[in-house]
């Protein structure tokens, strides 16, 4: 069989390192867009050790024509969209921004898959938090959308196009409904690694005090190696459709930084409530946990969690890491990174 070529938008992100590495064990040709930047952020993909064998290539998904030259020119037998402004919290300053990239860039990327002859197989990023003010628990395919940002929002024209031109051209188009998943790769100013990030610092004396939304907000949190692995099993599926890939289980903010404290050898002692509420090291007595206000959202998705059962019986996807495995790899990359200094050009 002829090598199988992937273009993978976003291929600076977290997922885009996860997946390029899982393709390239599979032995497709590998191309990665980025957006020129001034300075380089290739880490994720070097902390794979896969940066020499992606091919990588300039996109922006604002500039249509770059997209569909690119997409000319790659002749790509299957298309990753993982680009996106992918930070709830900027979307609400960034409402027009987020909804040209995440929004108007995918239908740029559709058509240029379109016209190049409709034979490339396309995965779009979709994600639960269309679901937002969730209107039943858990969410599955045909749970109504409530977007509660312009992320959500955005997202949710750029899911419908998909649909759309699976329907209405023909393309092998897949929408992947994916719930929160983490890793070490993990921006740092999503809340899994910030948390992981600073109580790795704090172990170390680098960070007096971590900072902290929410406590309350639930989300269903998988690790990203096993998503990647079902975005790559949808595009394998005789036809495109639509899946939510989701662990079934929703944990609070707030458990997620007392399993994180713990691994990181802290016990916590919570007191006080909602934006008093502090986590007290029991140990020295010193407050390491705070709540902010301004982290919290203008609009809160209070609950999230999925219902993977058409992912695994019609692709036989399911998760392999646990919730408490997944914050133990994040916090053991994290406390090692302290260790080597790493974390310390980081502010939170
Ligand atoms: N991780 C999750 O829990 C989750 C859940 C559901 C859906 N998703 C979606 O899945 C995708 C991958 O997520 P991720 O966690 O890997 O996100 P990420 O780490 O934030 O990566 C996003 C990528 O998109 C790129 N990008 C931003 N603006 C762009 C533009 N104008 N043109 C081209 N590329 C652009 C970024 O490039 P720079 O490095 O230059 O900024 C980065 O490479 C995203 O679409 C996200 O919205 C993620």
């Amino acid at each position: 069989m002829a090598q199988r070529t992937a273009l993978i938008t976003g291929i600076t992100g977290q997922d885009a390192a996860y997946l390029a590495k899982f393709l390239l064990e599979k032995d497709y040709r590998v191309v990665g867009t980025y957006r020129r930047t001034a300075s380089s952020n290739l880490w994720r993909l070097e902390e794979m050790g896969v940066l020499d064998r992606v091919e990588l290539i300039p996109m922006d998904l604002l500039e249509m024509t770059n997209v569909v030259r690119v997409i000319q020119k790659v002749r790509p037998s299957e298309v990753y969209n993982l680009g996106a402004q992918s930070f709830v919290g900027v979307s609400f300053e960034q409402a027009v921004y987020t909804s040209q990239v995440n929004a108007i860039g995918v239908c740029y990327l559709l058509e240029a898959v379109r016209a190049l002859d409709g034979a490339a197989r396309f995965y779009q990023a979709s994600t639960s938090e269309m679901f937002g003010k969730v209107r039943e628990e858990p969410q599955n395919e045909d749970t109504p959308f409530y977007p509660r940002s312009p992320y959500a929002v955005a997202k949710v024209y750029a899911h419908y196009m998909t649909v759309n031109y699976r329907e209405a051209h023909g393309l092998h188009a897949s929408c992947g409904i994916l719930f929160n998943h983490e890793s070490p790769l993990r921006g740092r100013e999503f809340v899994t690694r910030k948390i992981t990030a600073s109580l790795a610092k704090i172990a170390h004396g680098q960070q007096d005090v971590l900072e902290l939304g929410n406590l309350e907000a639930k989300r269903d949190w998988g690790y990203a190696a096993d998503y990647v692995r079902g975005m790559w099993m949808m595009l394998q599926h005789p036809h495109g459709d639509d899946y939510v890939l989701a662990t079934g289980e929703s944990h609070s903010v707030r458990e997620f930084v007392d399993k994180a404290a713990e691994c990181a050898g802290f016990r916590l002692a919570w007191e006080g409530e909602a934006v008093s509420a502090r986590g007290i090291d029991r140990a020295s007595g010193k407050t390491i946990v705070r709540v902010n206000p301004d982290f919290f959202r203008p609009a809160e998705v209070e609950s999230l969690r999925g219902d993977a059962s058409k992912a695994r019986r019609v692709l036989g996807w399911q998760p392999e890491v646990t919730f408490e495995q997944l914050v133990e790899i994040m916090m053991r990359a994290d406390m090692d990174r302290a260790a080597r200094g790493r974390l310390l050009h980081l502010r939170f």
